[in-house]
């Protein structure tokens, strides 16, 4: 069987190790699986270091997309896929979760009928100014193999009309949806050992800590959002350091946006320590010992989650609703008053309350098993 994974972004990155491994653990020599590398994100701190540190297979293709706008970004790599898949006609296109590289992947498969596997399916915030939004409920209506994370995932596709009876020979018009748990939570399993075991790591951050990281596009690029954000984290600096790794995005915006008098208050905080992005396995070590996690992140307040941390979730919404259900994760927005308070309780007294809500840990191999038994051949 031939797969082509399309990966894009930092977060798509770390997943598809999880589905390489099982490919690789169960279908050595039965499945060729070929990555494709949009090129959306390049700085080696971004891309190239999830490859070293996570044993990722090499892509074979690159299309070096980079930076853009939406269109820009999206039309490059949907014309360099399109002309990959014709010419190595796979028997499925893996895509993972909502970003504009996976909307890219949907748009060229579907064209030229590739039976798209979309992991991460299902998800919604119900807000449809949010890119990613637009990205994944695109890209689910025209999966053939829609692998859901979470119930809630499952329930969203039910209530947009997907039949979840399950047929042997899913097609294009006739989809297979799918409950099995969370890739990332197999991941974090897997490295979590391996992160705590590196010495190096505990050497570079202080014992205790607040770990935070920002790059949601309505925060970063909002002065008035980020004035917000960054606010609150100066005051809760004053009762425990912050660690943020922070994304080149928020970067750039920090500095062109905020005061002199914000940023000065921000970026010469003996209590904040701001950082280059980090590895997947210097963050899950960071989440791993942190007190308590701020994030707008998608994978962050999910990964907290899955080692027990409260969080902060720096958005109106999320779309993994559970977590904020048992209490252990509070949506706070950019409400400066709101985040301040909520942190101060978290770490005063410390949430216990963390059902699991993303499978055994073993998705990765549902996944690769049910797409060699429905679409190989
Ligand atoms: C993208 C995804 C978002 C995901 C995030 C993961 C879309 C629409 N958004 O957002 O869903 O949560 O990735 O991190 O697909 N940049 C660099 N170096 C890089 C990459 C980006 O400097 O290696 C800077 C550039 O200035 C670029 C900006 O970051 O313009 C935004 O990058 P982009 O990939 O467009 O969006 P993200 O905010 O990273
Ligand atoms: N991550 C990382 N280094 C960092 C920040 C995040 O390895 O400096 C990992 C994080 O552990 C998670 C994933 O990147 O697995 C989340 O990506 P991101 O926050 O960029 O995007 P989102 O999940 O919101 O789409």
């Amino acid at each position: 069987m031939k797969i082509v994974t399309v990966i894009g972004a930092r977060p798509q990155i770390i997943k598809a190790s999880a589905i390489s491994r099982s490919l690789s653990e169960y279908f050595q020599g039965k499945t060729q699986e070929i990555i494709v590398h949009t090129g959306q994100h390049y700085d080696r701190n971004m891309s190239e270091v999830f490859f070293e540190e996570l044993h990722i297979p090499r892509p074979k293709y690159n299309l070096n997309i980079g930076s853009g706008t939406h269109g820009i970004q999206t039309a490059g790599m949907i014309s360099g896929l399109e002309q990959i898949l014709l010419d190595e006609r796979p028997d499925a296109v893996i895509l993972y979760g909502d970003t504009n590289s996976t909307l890219a992947g949907a748009v060229a498969a579907g064209k030229i009928d590739i039976p798209i596997v979309h992991v991460e399916a299902g998800l919604r915030s119900f807000d449809k100014t949010m890119p990613e939004e637009i990205n994944r409920i695109l890209c689910d209506h025209v999966s053939t193999l829609l692998f859901c994370p979470t119930k809630a995932g499952y329930d969203n596709l039910k209530h947009e009309g997907f039949n979840t009876d399950i047929s042997l020979h899913p097609t294009f018009n006739n989809p297979n949806v799918y409950l099995c748990g969370d890739i990332m939570y197999d991941n974090t399993l897997y490295f979590e050992r391996i992160a705590l075991a590196k010495q190096e790591t505990k050497n570079r951050f202080p014992e205790d800590f607040i770990l935070c990281t920002v790059h949601r596009n309505t925060n970063t690029d909002d002065k008035d959002k980020l004035t917000d954000i960054v606010k609150a984290l100066c005051e809760v600096s004053l009762y425990r350091t912050i660690v943020i790794p922070m994304h080149p995005r928020t970067k750039k915006m920090v500095y062109s946006l905020l005061s002199e008098k914000t940023l000065d208050a921000f970026v010469n905080n003996k209590n904040i320590i701001i950082t280059e992005p980090v590895s997947f396995l210097d963050m899950i070590y960071l989440e791993s010992q942190a007190s308590l996690v701020i994030t707008d992140s998608g994978g962050v307040q999910k990964e907290a989650y899955f080692l027990k941390k409260p969080c902060i979730i720096l958005r109106p919404q999320t779309e993994w609703t559970e977590i904020v259900e048992t209490g252990s994760a509070f949506i706070a927005a950019t409400n400066t008053d709101v985040i301040i308070k909520k942190a101060k309780e978290y770490l005063d007294c410390p949430p216990d309350n963390f059902p699991s809500l993303f499978g055994d840990g073993h998705a990765a191999d549902f996944i690769t098993k049910t797409i060699h038994s429905t679409l190989n051949g």
